[in-house]
């Protein structure tokens, strides 16, 4: 159960190939042109490619997920690092995007002073992920028990404090978003242990916590959930 192993489950993913977040990006940066675009936690591309650049670079931790996004649009150039250390000059980038990743960054802040370095003056950060706030505990927990490389979704209020030293906010836009579950719980090609774990946190939350989710359930089956997530356009102070 590693992103290695389950690379492809990405690339063909509702959740990631598709979303109204993309269609926010689409809109905002249209009609921008950039020369040099940095796609961080890219998995199988499928942000980066929203960005009309002349050079696009693509990075994340795996190597197999580097290998999807390159196999049908063998565009960019792809780089195997972590997202706390950006092996690039100072002042490289126009725009740097991260989408539904940060959550897993040991170093959320890090990441941020990178990204603030490896951008020109007033280059633009494209961030996408989850926001919690009261069902914090109990979505953070239940990431966990699927994906133990979940590390924190965070609340508006922490990206906000984590990036006031590099970063002002030029835009904010929330948007909810529903997770078959089936796919959703399967993505990591889980043991039935896991599966059955991962039901079972969902079904013994708390009424008000399912509502706040939106939870669907059948006959005990979990059919969706819904989650809040952020695209946060940030400018490089
Ligand atoms: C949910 S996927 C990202 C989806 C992708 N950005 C998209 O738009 O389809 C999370 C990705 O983060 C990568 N990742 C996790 N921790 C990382 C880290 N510390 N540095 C770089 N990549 C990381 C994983 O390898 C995985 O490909």
């Amino acid at each position: 159960m590693s992103f290695d192993e389950s690379a492809f489950n990405y690339k063909i993913s509702s959740d990631h190939k598709t979303g109204t977040d993309l269609d926010i990006l689409k809109r905002l940066f249209g009609n921008k042109k950039f020369d040099k675009t940095l796609d961080v936690a890219a998995a199988a591309g499928h942000c980066a490619k929203i960005f009309n650049a002349k050079q696009y670079v693509v990075s994340d931790l795996s190597f197999n997920m580097l290998k999807e996004a390159l196999s049908d649009w063998p565009v960019p150039s792809a780089v195997k690092n972590c997202a706390e250390t950006l092996p690039f000059k100072t002042q490289t980038f126009d725009l740097i995007s991260c989408r539904i990743a940060l959550h897993h960054f040991r170093d959320a802040e890090g990441f941020f002073k990178e990204s603030s370095r490896a951008l020109k003056n007033n280059g633009f950060l494209v961030l996408i992920d989850s926001l919690v706030d009261i069902e914090d505990a109990y979505l953070n927990t239940i990431e966990f028990i699927r994906d133990p490389s979940h590390f924190r979704s965070y609340t508006f209020k922490e990206i906000v404090n984590m990036t006031a030293d590099y970063f002002r906010i030029d835009f904010m836009q929330l948007l909810y978003k529903k997770h078959n579950f089936d796919e959703w719980s399967k993505r990591l090609n889980p043991s039935r242990e896991r599966l059955e774990k991962i039901s079972q946190a969902f079904l013994a939350l708390p009424e008000n916590i399912k509502h706040e989710l939106s939870l669907e359930i059948a006959d005990e089956n979990i059919l969706s959930y819904t989650d809040k997530k952020a695209v946060i356009i940030l400018r490089k102070l």
